[in-house]
């Protein structure tokens, strides 16, 4: 296949790490939406992309642009595609999409004719038919249609690259994989000083910073991406891929530290953090978050409390963000302190004066990281 545009798709506000991350890979941006970044590569760039991209969700292979203003233009647009030389024979094929155009009000029509036109060629050329259906483990198309702009695209994730793989136990109200790494992008954290997780659930943030401390490309946990079930998928390229990454594995000298008073938690962490490979690396404990350690050297403390829907919840919550800043005051002088939340007023509540805050949504709610300076004698300590 050849250079093509490559659009890459994360959550809202998180594109400038997703921006940072393409450029450390040595990509050059030309393009860029609320959700997503556009580059030029090639397919096998794809495979890459999914191996080391912490905060993108798809990576999108661009095959046809056109303009379709009916569904019969999207059908004979989409069969001029020659997928008896992309879909492998044995294949199964499923379509997933942004639909908004005035001539279709059902979504799933779309992607029907879509798969229609896919599965039609097929059996023109080759007088055999695909599976279709919609698991997305196998081959994904990804259809984009907006007024009578249509793109129609191999998803060569699958599944979206915030599943990393690790995350088979939750708990309550977990962080996506990819919004907690662009947090932790979005803090001071040097990935050499001390990172201290403090209500830290069922890990995420802890895990994702041992996986970035240790220069651990998040796909190395994956078993099955979208490019795996492309006739120009290459395993050994992939292999070659892995082991490099496998290589620029390097060791971490500080110290993540993990604590949760809830039993529960505390079983998840561990379980997650096995599976990722970095349990060696994390220090768990079952704790209240106040008796914590936090180790002398400084770096950064970073809390995700609840922030509550019920107003019982809320004047209890009051008293906890206050706890933090006096947590925050008292033990964790040297450090960055962050507090993660999707109440504003919870985090205004906690008695210190924000040096930053970062803007992110989880899912839908409108969150924020919330930056305190903790050096002695800062005037932000003092008040
Ligand atoms: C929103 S969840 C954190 C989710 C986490 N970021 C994740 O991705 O799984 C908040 C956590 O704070 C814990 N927690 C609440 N109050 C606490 C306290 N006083 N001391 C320690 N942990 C507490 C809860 O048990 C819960 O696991």
């Amino acid at each position: 296949m050849p250079t093509s545009r490559i659009l890459i798709t994360c959550p809202k506000r998180m594109t400038s790490y997703l921006k940072a991350e393409l450029i450390e890979l040595g990509f050059s941006i030309i393009g860029e939406s609320f959700a997503g970044v556009s580059i030029e590569g090639t397919f096998a760039d794809t495979l890459r992309l999914n191996l080391h991209l912490r905060t993108a969700h798809r990576v999108l292979y661009s095959l046809k642009d056109f303009r379709a203003v009916t569904p019969a233009d999207l059908y004979y647009h989409t069969s001029r595609i020659p997928w008896e030389t992309i879909v492998p024979d044995d294949g199964y094929v499923s379509v997933v999409s942004a639909v908004e155009t005035p001539s279709i009000n059902n979504t799933q029509f779309a992607n029907v004719k879509c798969k229609d036109a896919i599965v039609d060629r097929i059996r023109t050329k080759t007088n055999k038919r695909p599976d279709s259906g919609s698991d997305t483990d196998r081959t994904v198309v990804f259809l984009y249609w907006k007024g009578n702009d249509c793109c129609i695209y191999l998803d060569t994730s699958g599944d979206s690259l915030s599943k990393r793989g690790y995350r088979k136990l939750p708990h309550a109200a977990p962080m996506r994989e990819t919004l907690a790494a662009a947090t932790i992008m979005a803090t001071r954290w040097d990935r050499k000083s001390n990172f201290v997780n403090p209500m830290c659930g069922s890990g995420t943030l802890a895990i994702e910073a041992a996986l970035i401390a240790t220069n651990r490309a998040p796909g190395l946990l994956r078993e099955n991406f979208g490019f795996m079930h492309v006739q120009e998928y290459n395993p050994a390229v992939w292999q070659s891929l892995i082991k490099s990454a496998t290589s620029a594995i390097i060791p971490f000298n500080g110290r993540i530290i993990a604590t949760d008073h809830d039993a529960k938690a505390i079983y998840a962490i561990r379980e997650n953090a096995r599976l990722a490979g970095v349990d060696r690396l994390i220090e768990i404990d079952c704790c209240d978050f106040r008796d914590t350690t936090v180790p002398a050297g400084g770096g950064v403390v970073m809390l995700n409390p609840e922030y509550g829907e019920r107003l019982g919840d809320i004047e209890h919550l009051e008293t906890v963000y206050k706890e933090i800043g006096d947590f925050f005051k008292k033990k964790c002088s040297g450090y960055y302190g962050y507090i993660f939340t999707g109440n504003m007023d919870l985090g205004k509540g906690v008695g210190l004066r924000a040096k930053r805050r970062v803007e992110f949504f989880n899912a839908d709610i409108d969150c924020r990281l919330f930056e305190f300076e903790l050096y002695t004698g800062s005037k932000e300590a003092k008040e």
